[in-house]
């Protein structure tokens, strides 16, 4: 890694056992799904699927010193990838992945990183990657346009920013692909709560101040039309009901939803949430027990916050 990136260490997993925990989850969800998609009872699906990564980060975890600690997301999906490479190159099947990175630093290490993965591990026959150096909310357009329309072809989405950069309609764009779909999202709790006072302070006192019209403005984007009808948001009990608001954009496309609340393992405060989507209820179950059994492992005698929201969603579907 370069020194400014080093410097900052925004990539390092020291003292973020979320982060380890949202990789662990992670991997463990593609890995089910990229074992259906190449499963004997695929033989309907066309020979191409997909994987998008909106926020892709430099491919790796760096410590301090830029020395690597463990794989980011698009390193894990490649390590998926490489433990099933046979059974894939058998079933004549080609992995399309689309890697978007904002920031140019991070951006030049993910090409680096990820094109020697392949090229140690002779993946070129398997993956093909699409890299874009863009906000996701404008590549977005060019990834839906390249993805072919069609159940046969899954996709797996992974959305995970550091704040609230995701527009709300980048997420209506991904649930409307008629495409099968698993889609995993960082939904931004603590980013919420830390600008909320803001926003409140745009829409309900008019303040005028850019930098607050501009935060108040990204709280919109993210949100979308959730939040409208909600003043006073700082109650734990509200900002989960505004949860509930933003996954009926999933619930209307038929989607199920859970979701896993990410705590800071010594503030034990909620930072944010970790939602899976998709319309299969067998890969639901699975999620679910895996989110389960890594909660289990990690935090056994608190209770998800985010189940009550779940139980709410599901009642709501019935
Ligand atoms: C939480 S990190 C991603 C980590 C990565 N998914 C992983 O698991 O290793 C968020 C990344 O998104 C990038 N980013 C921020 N805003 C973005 C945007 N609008 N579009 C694309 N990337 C963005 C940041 O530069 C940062 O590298």
């Amino acid at each position: 890694m370069n020194k400014v990136a080093v410097s900052q260490s925004p990539w390092s997993i020291i003292n973020r056992d979320h982060t380890r925990l949202k990789h662990n989850i992670t991997r463990s969800a593609f890995e089910v799904w990229l074992t259906i998609w190449n499963g004997p009872r695929q033989q309907w699906i066309e020979k191409n699927i997909y994987v998008v990564d909106l926020f892709a980060g430099p491919g790796y975890c760096y410590d301090e010193k830029g020395k690597r600690e463990s794989s980011g997301s698009p390193i894990i999906f490649l390590e998926e990838i490489l433990k099933k490479k046979q059974k894939i190159i058998g079933n004549q099947i080609c992995i399309e992945m689309f890697l978007v990175e904002k920031d140019l630093d991070a951006f030049k290490e993910l090409k680096i990183n990820t094109e020697k993965f392949i090229k140690d591990n002779n993946l070129r026959k398997v993956v093909k990657i699409t890299y874009y150096n863009d906000d996701c909310n404008l590549s977005i357009n060019d990834i839906l346009y390249n993805i072919k329309k069609t159940q046969k072809r899954p996709v797996f989405f992974f959305v995970d920013p550091w704040g609230l950069q995701t527009d709300k309609e980048t997420i209506k764009k991904i649930v409307n692909l008629p495409n099968k779909k698993d889609i995993i999202m960082n939904y931004m709790l603590e980013g919420i709560k830390r600008v909320v006072g803001v926003y409140e302070k745009v829409v309900f006192a008019h303040s005028e101040d850019l930098k607050e019209l501009n935060t108040a403005k990204r709280l919109q984007k993210f949100l979308g039309s959730a939040i409208s009808p909600y003043q006073n948001l700082n109650q734990t009990k509200k900002h989960l009901e505004v949860l509930v608001g933003y996954c009926e954009v999933f619930n209307n496309a038929e989607l199920n939803v859970v979701l896993f609340d990410m705590r800071h393992q010594s503030k034990n405060k909620i930072i944010y949430v970790l939602l899976h989507a998709c319309s299969n209820n067998t890969i639901t179950n699975v999620i679910d027990s895996i989110m389960k059994s890594e909660q289990q492992k990690n935090m056994p005698q608190r209770i998800l916050i985010t189940d009550a929201v779940t139980k709410k969603l599901l009642k709501k579907k019935r």
